[in-house]
């Protein structure tokens, strides 16, 4: 008997808060809706992603997936000088259908999903792929990104201790080293520039913004032997020679890469892609194979680690009853 759902449960970032969802939690979720993605039924066509005006933008995130059970949307705007207007860089919602009947379940606050499905996703690329005896780690945008993927990283490699990074903007630097030092156990030093966070790291994350037209920095000779970059901004601050001098690439998902090449004139420098993220968490493709090999993850983020976070969100959130139930449908069904 099909179960007739006469509500959507809205659940706000402050009802997310209080389902104690963990970072470890959320990248072992992803763990496994990776491996759905290389063995079974996930349909994921590539974000739609425009500029509005320079490095403000909209985006939509779309996927479904029979085994996991559901389908998701989620829409959302970014503007890179929204913190100056107190107000998240992105901003969105992310609604859930139930697959087999097509009924709205959820609509939720999709700056939380994102806030913390990005920085396990990177902790999930770090725990496969960062060498052995990797011990620092250095962030290039210390906003929201920046401190998540303090506590992702943290969540699959306690043992790097040491943190460097770097902000555009000192004052976001300072506030960043002042709120993150010991959280997670680092000790965090402040670094004049790029270049000197890429150059000590041995995992690095670079997230900083991404322009209309991209400008980056770094260079082949600043990445250290066995470093492992992860860019969350695309190919914003790598450049097209440093990403041909990589030993291996890998991408959350290539037909999102070349859908970004061929509609955003985004990845010009990529000449290959060795795996993706679910050919290496199902397949063991493209895994590291010395500690001297530098790799560059390329995780631009995708539909499925929203539906796979929503999910779990909705269970939690039905299981404790969390949310506000908005009416779906009239009290008298047309027939
Ligand atoms: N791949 C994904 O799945 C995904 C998901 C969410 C966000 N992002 C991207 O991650 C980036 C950061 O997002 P956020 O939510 O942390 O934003 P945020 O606004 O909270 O933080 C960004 C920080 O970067 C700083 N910054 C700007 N230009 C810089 C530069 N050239 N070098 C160093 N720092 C610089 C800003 O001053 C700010 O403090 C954005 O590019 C965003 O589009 C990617």
């Amino acid at each position: 008997m099909t179960e007739i759902y006469t509500d959507v449960r809205f659940l706000s970032a402050a009802d997310l808060d209080t389902l104690g969802l963990t970072m470890a939690e959320i990248t072992d979720i992803l763990e496994e809706a990776f491996h759905v993605k290389a063995t079974g039924d996930v349909m994921m066509p590539p974000k739609i992603f425009f500029h509005r005006h320079g490095p403000r933008f909209y985006s939509s995130m779309v996927s479904a997936s029979p085994d996991l059970g559901y389908a998701g949307c989620k829409w959302q705007s970014g503007d890179p000088d929204n913190p100056g207007r107190a107000l998240p860089y992105i901003q969105g919602l992310y609604i859930l259908t139930e697959d087999a009947t097509g009924q709205m379940r959820a609509i939720m606050d999709a700056e939380w999903i994102t806030g913390i499905r990005t920085a396990a996703a990177s902790g999930l690329v770090v725990k496969y792929l960062a060498r052995s005896g990797a011990a620092t780690l250095g962030i290039l945008g210390c906003g929201l990104q920046g401190r998540k993927h303090l506590e992702a990283i943290h969540a699959v490699r306690p043992d790097i201790e040491r943190c460097v990074c770097y902000d555009l903007r000192p004052d976001r630097q300072q506030q960043f080293i002042e709120e993150m030092t010991g959280k997670f156990g680092h000790t965090i030093d402040g670094a004049a520039n790029a270049e000197e966070v890429a150059r000590a790291s041995d995992v690095l994350i670079t997230g900083g913004p991404i322009m209309d037209k991209r400008d980056p920095v770094i260079e082949p000779e600043w990445i250290k032997p066995g470093a492992l970059v992860v860019t969350i901004d695309y190919d914003s601050y790598v450049t097209d020679a440093a990403i041909q001098s990589m030993d291996l690439v890998l991408t959350d998902d290539q037909g999102q890469i070349e859908d970004a090449r061929r509609n955003e004139g985004k990845f010009p420098g990529v000449t290959r892609i060795d795996a993706t993220v679910a050919d290496l968490v199902a397949h063991g493709t493209g895994r590291r194979t010395s500690d001297d090999q530098r790799i560059l993850a390329f995780n631009l983020g995708i539909a499925l680690e929203d539906l796979a976070t929503g999910i779990e969100i909705l269970r939690r959130a039905e299981q404790s009853g969390v949310g506000t139930p908005l009416p779906l449908r009239s009290a008298s069904p047309q027939t």
